[in-house]
């Protein structure tokens, strides 16, 4: 139907005949002559109807946005004063002299161009109309390369990509589980997966050696920015491999990503441990772009007669801590209030500031409503704890650890913001390693820090002796703040894996119950086997510079897990229900 994309045509092609098919942009009509900006995947060109051309002229008085277009003409240079050096094929035009109406439109909801704003619902109602959009375009197709890229990367190193079951039974990533009623099997289910890691690993002990999968993902939890209830994993497993195989795989991986579609070098990935990220930024995937750390100052505050301060540094399950940010004095008294609001929002009872107005008089000129409770040599220590300078302001965080982190490693990440302290251009890619393998949740229940099946890095005796000290061989890559993939190396040995069920509450009886046909094969000779798996979407939504996954997924699911195009989920017949044994008598339903 057509010679060109509409995107294509090009000052090469002035005085050829061109066919092109599209959307109409916009029309305009300019004394006498028609304008009508035809769009494709690859761009737009502008088409020229004069009342000369009798019939293409008259048909296209009568076109609308969105109307779909085949049009026959000439490529002719536009003449200088219209030439539009914003749009890439803005030095020419095309003279038409054959329209053919395709198919018409109704009035689109929303105005497709670039810019214009509408909103999140309307755009996912008419996903279809949105999807027409350039930068909608560039993100499908961005994203179809990310996967190309990968695929070309593991396949070379020898992975081979196998499809693991969707229909299966739960594995425990730590969200509720998609469910599926059996009919066939009256009050089972079958839970969709939230990662492949069981079979993945069943494939390792099937001597497959290098697996990889471009897997669907699901996960019954709250939705964010950067999560979605169906998303994809690029997920890996391998044999016979040390944790610094499996990290060297996953940076030769982005890497190939980054020469794919930026052509441009992957920076080194720094490695630090889980502790240190904690303890310098309050946080497990600290953006590393951003310059402002945390200082702990309990030792230096212990003694003062500033409660605020010295009761928490004197209790282990707290932190004291300071904030420099460099500047920042000039931050005003409204600011202040506002990063109080902040952080209030996330569990601090205040925060406490010190502006350092100049520190080469003598006593130092500082500003704050603390001073008169901290002495003169404590303040001192401060400025010499943080290298303080003139000009800049430090806040403090004082309270039980978790919250100070919480709300502090939150604050870092909003002045960084704010004040512009980094180039949101750079990549600063992190592995975060040597995670400890328990943590203690809201409840004071002890729970994986990855999953069950990570592998401890001490031995039987030293996990059940002190298992809350134990550490594992796991690790995270972070990019810019954002936790890209995570992996660990396994458990292989089926007694480790039990104690690591029991050290968890899941005794022996449910162990058996729930995971005894994975236990079972790790008895018929399992190798030593680890992975890791990369959260698809967000390398899309990172690479694509968007502010959510929503915008790198054809048809994503809204904040409240709906599909505002087919309206799912949806309710079914009662034939339906009926089929597959609901409703379920209550006695029928397990308790655990
Ligand atoms: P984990 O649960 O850390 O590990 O998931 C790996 C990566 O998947 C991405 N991710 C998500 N992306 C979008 N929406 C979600 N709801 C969502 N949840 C997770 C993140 C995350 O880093 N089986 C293990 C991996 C392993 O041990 O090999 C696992 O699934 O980017
Ligand atoms: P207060 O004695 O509660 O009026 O607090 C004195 C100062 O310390 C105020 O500037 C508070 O914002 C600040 N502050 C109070 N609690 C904390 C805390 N847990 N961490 C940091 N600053 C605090």
């Amino acid at each position: 139907m057509r010679s060109h994309y509409c995107g294509d045509v090009s000052a090469d092609d002035i005085g050829r005949e061109v066919a092109l098919c599209g959307w109409v942009a916009r029309r305009r009509d300019h004394g006498g002559v028609i304008f009508i900006d035809l769009r494709d995947y690859r761009g737009i060109v502008q088409v020229v109807f004069d009342p000369q051309e009798k019939t293409a002229f008259a048909l296209a008085d009568q076109m609308r946005s969105e109307y779909v277009l085949r049009t026959v003409g000439i490529v002719r240079e536009r003449s200088q004063e219209t030439i539009n050096p914003d749009m890439p094929t803005g030095t020419i035009e095309v003279y038409v002299h054959e329209l053919k109406l395709l198919n018409r439109a109704l009035p689109p909801p929303f105005q497709l161009d670039e810019y214009i704003h509408a909103s999140e619902e309307t755009r996912l109602s008419y996903r279809y109309l949105d999807l027409r959009r350039t930068e909608m375009q560039n993100h499908i197709r961005r994203r179809a390369q990310l996967a190309c890229a990968t695929r070309t990367f593991l396949d070379n190193k020898g992975f081979v990509e196998v499809d693991t079951p969707l229909l299966t039974k739960a594995t425990p990533e730590g969200a509720r589980d998609y469910l599926t009623p059996s009919r066939l099997h009256p009050r089972s289910f079958y839970a969709l997966p939230q990662s492949p890691q069981l079979f993945k690993q069943l494939l390792m002990m099937s001597g497959v050696d290098r697996y990889y999968q471009i897997a669907r993902c699901f996960r019954d939890e709250d939705l964010r920015n950067d999560r979605q209830p169906e998303f994809t994993q690029i997920d890996i497993e391998a044999s016979f491999v040390s944790v610094d195989d499996i990290l060297a795989i996953g940076e030769g991986m982005v890497s190939a990503q980054f020469r794919a579609l930026f052509d441009e070098e992957l920076p080194p990935v720094t490695k630090m441990d889980y502790n240190e990220t904690i303890r310098r930024f309050g946080c497990d995937k600290p953006d590393l772009r951003n310059p402002l750390e945390l200082h702990d100052i309990a030792d230096v505050v212990r003694d003062i007669p500033f409660k605020v301060f010295s009761v928490p540094a004197a209790d282990d399950r707290c932190r004291v801590v300071a904030l420099k940010v460099p500047q920042g004095a000039q931050l005003s008294r409204k600011q202040i209030d506002d990063y109080t609001h902040f952080v209030g929002n996330l569990g601090a009872q205040g925060l406490a500031w010190i502006k350092i107005t100049d520190l080469s008089t003598s006593p130092p000129a500082l500003q704050s409503p603390i001073l008169k409770f901290i002495p003169e040599d404590v303040v001192q220590q401060l400025m010499q704890r943080v290298e303080a300078h003139s000009g800049d302001i430090l806040f403090f965080g004082a309270g039980r650890a978790s919250v100070v982190n919480a709300y502090m490693s939150a604050l870092i990440h909003q002045l960084g913001k704010d004040l512009k302290l980094f180039n949101p251009n750079q990549w600063a890619p992190l592995w975060v390693v040597n995670f400890p393998l328990f943590q203690i949740d809201h409840k004071g229940e002890r729970t994986s820090m990855h999953h069950p099946f990570t592998a401890p890095a001490c031995d039987l005796a030293t996990l059940r002796d002190d298992p809350n000290a134990a550490l594992s061989h796991s690790y995270d890559m972070v990019l810019n703040g954002n936790e890209l993939g995570g992996g660990s190396i396994r458990i292989h040995d089926s007694e480790m894996q039990y104690l690591v069920f029991s050290l968890l509450g899941i005794d022996k009886n449910e162990a058996q119950e729930k995971f005894g046909f994975f236990c079972r094969a790790m008895e018929y000779g399992c190798p030593p086997h680890g992975g890791i798996a990369y959260g698809f979407d967000r390398m899309a939504m990172l690479y694509g510079h968007a502010n959510s996954i929503r915008e790198v997924i054809a048809f994503p699911k809204t904040q409240n897990a709906s599909c505002l195009i087919t309206g799912a989920p949806a309710p079914v017949t009662a034939k339906q229900l009926h089929e597959i044994h609901f409703p379920m008598n209550t006695k029928d339903v397990r308790t655990q």
